[in-house]
């Protein structure tokens, strides 16, 4: 195939109103712009463009100007399949369906958007290779990233000023994106698609219920859910293109809850070696049965989401396992928190032993779809699944770079994860935020009381955010 150009025609735009709500937005819109000169898929790898009408009339937005406005960067990765490009419109997540979505919201902000689709699990070639495993999601980011710098001085919208945006799989791609600036580790796949020769580090990540360090998430979820042993598979289907959900109960069967007591104690051996400090410089650790300042500290995060809400008139009086004394909630059993938001996975939570997650998937080959991606999936396969390259593995997790020591970090970040999220552990977004803290990065994170899995639900919140570090 001829190369293609990476310079944006100025001229190839359509302006467009849309109105939701009582919001009207009036956008020039640059759509299916291929991102890398040589793709090798072209449904995905292309990102969309909206830029408010005003900048191309001389005009401020919230006292920017068309230099100076930041470029919103929402990727639309879920369980790690592949990410359309998106458009403003409504919101085609399970989570979000039936509102108008974050780029239609960005743009009412007056911030330029740029919505990039990104390459996933499920995608094969002519051949039937599989060419969205990993890193593929988080290189096509990267490029789009680069894209925009090589397009700098023909669009609106300030390049040292990219926001990144995303949700689950999503979200964990977003901190990848912000924690893996200029890394040399994804140069050659990079080369290889003909990205821009360009940075591709972003000046903040905003990352709602990142599902992320796979290395340790089967353990931390046994952590976060020991002792919950009825759970809700949760399952998703697509009927004529339109995402149904269902949920599945079972009970962990006896292997499994002794299997729980082991992870529990691999995990307490992850994060002691992990260095982790609260705010006073102490350091958190765990015993092997799970207790310890660790869990005093991700409780920590929960006593404030429950304190958040006791101040928004929310009745907790009914929850006996939060002790409130004059208004200030003085203690709160985080296992009991976990019995009352219940199971959602069952042991193993993410490598699964029959290879059938997501994950599993997400760590295959070009010619094997699914593999493990950790020594203890392995050891315990019940389908003969192979071991994913360790380094491949790294490749996707934000961990690997997020003390700075080897790429460009973002300097902010915004981390949320919400109470009644069960998809991964609440110890993986406190790990992620508190490393990132302590390697001095500036990182806003919090758990919302009450909220499920699910992302973009704040968004006036996340813009007064984008302000205040971009103003
Ligand atoms: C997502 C949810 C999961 O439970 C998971 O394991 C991976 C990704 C998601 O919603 O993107």
């Amino acid at each position: 195939m001829e190369e293609i150009s990476l310079e944006i025609n100025e001229n190839n735009y359509e302006v467009r109103t849309m109105t939701m709500g009582d919001i009207t937005i009036r956008f020039r819109a640059f759509e299916n712009l291929i991102y890398v000169k040589h793709p090798v898929d072209l449904e995905h790898q292309k990102l969309n463009l909206y830029i408010p009408e005003a900048y191309y009339e001389g005009k401020t937005i919230n006292g920017y100007t068309g230099k100076t406005v930041p470029i919103f960067f929402p990727n639309a990765s879920g369980a790690y399949a592949s990410g359309p490009a998106d458009h403003p419109g409504l919101n085609f997540r399970l989570w979000g369906r039936g509102k108008p979505n974050g780029i239609f919201f960005a743009l009412a902000a007056g911030y330029v958007v740029a919505a990039p689709g990104s390459r996933g699990r499920t995608v094969q070639d002519q051949y039937g290779n599989f060419i969205g495993c990993a890193p593929a999601p988080i290189v096509d980011l990267k490029a789009a990233v680069r894209y925009l710098r090589h397009n700098k001085d023909r669009i609106p919208g300030n390049t040292n000023c990219i926001i990144s945006n995303g949700t689950s799989a999503g979200g964990a791609l977003s901190a990848l994106l912000g924690t893996s600036g200029n890394s040399s580790e994804y140069e050659p796949y990079l080369e290889r698609l003909g990205a821009a020769e360009e940075r591709d580090d972003v000046f903040a990540a905003s990352c709602y219920t990142p599902i992320m360090d796979l290395e340790h998430a089967d353990m931390a979820y046994e952590w976060m859910f020991h002792g919950v042993n009825h759970y809700e598979l949760h399952i998703t289907k697509s009927i004529n293109g339109e995402l149904r959900e269902s949920f599945v109960p079972g009970d962990m069967t006896q292997e499994q809850i002794r299997q729980s007591d082991y992870l529990v104690a691999q995990f307490a051996t992850y994060i002691n070696s992990l260095g982790l400090k609260n705010e006073k410089d102490q350091v958190l650790t765990l015993a092997p049965d799970g207790t310890g300042s660790f869990l005093d500290y991700v409780t920590s995060f929960v006593i404030s989401a429950a304190q958040t809400a006791l101040k928004e008139n929310i009745d907790l009086s009914k929850i006996h396992w939060i002790t409130i004394k004059d208004g200030t909630i003085t203690s709160l059993d985080l296992a009991k928190h976990a019995q009352y938001a219940t199971r959602m996975k069952q042991l193993p939570a993410f490598d699964h032993w029959d290879l059938s997650s997501p994950e599993n998937e997400l760590f295959g080959t070009a010619n094997c779809q699914f593999q493990h991606f950790t020594q203890y999936g392995q050891i315990h396969s019940t389908a003969g699944g192979t071991l994913c390259d360790p380094h491949m593995v790294s490749l996707m997790n934000p961990l690997t770079f997020a003390k700075g020591d080897r790429s460009q970090v973002s300097p902010h970040w915004r981390i949320r994860f919400g109470t009644l999220d069960r998809d991964t552990s609440m110890a993986i977004s406190v790990i992620l935020a508190t490393t990132l803290r302590q390697a001095g990065f500036d990182v806003d994170y919090s758990m919302p009381w009450g909220i499920p899995h699910a992302g973009d639900y704040d968004m006036d919140k996340l813009f007064a955010w984008i302000d205040s570090i971009c103003k």
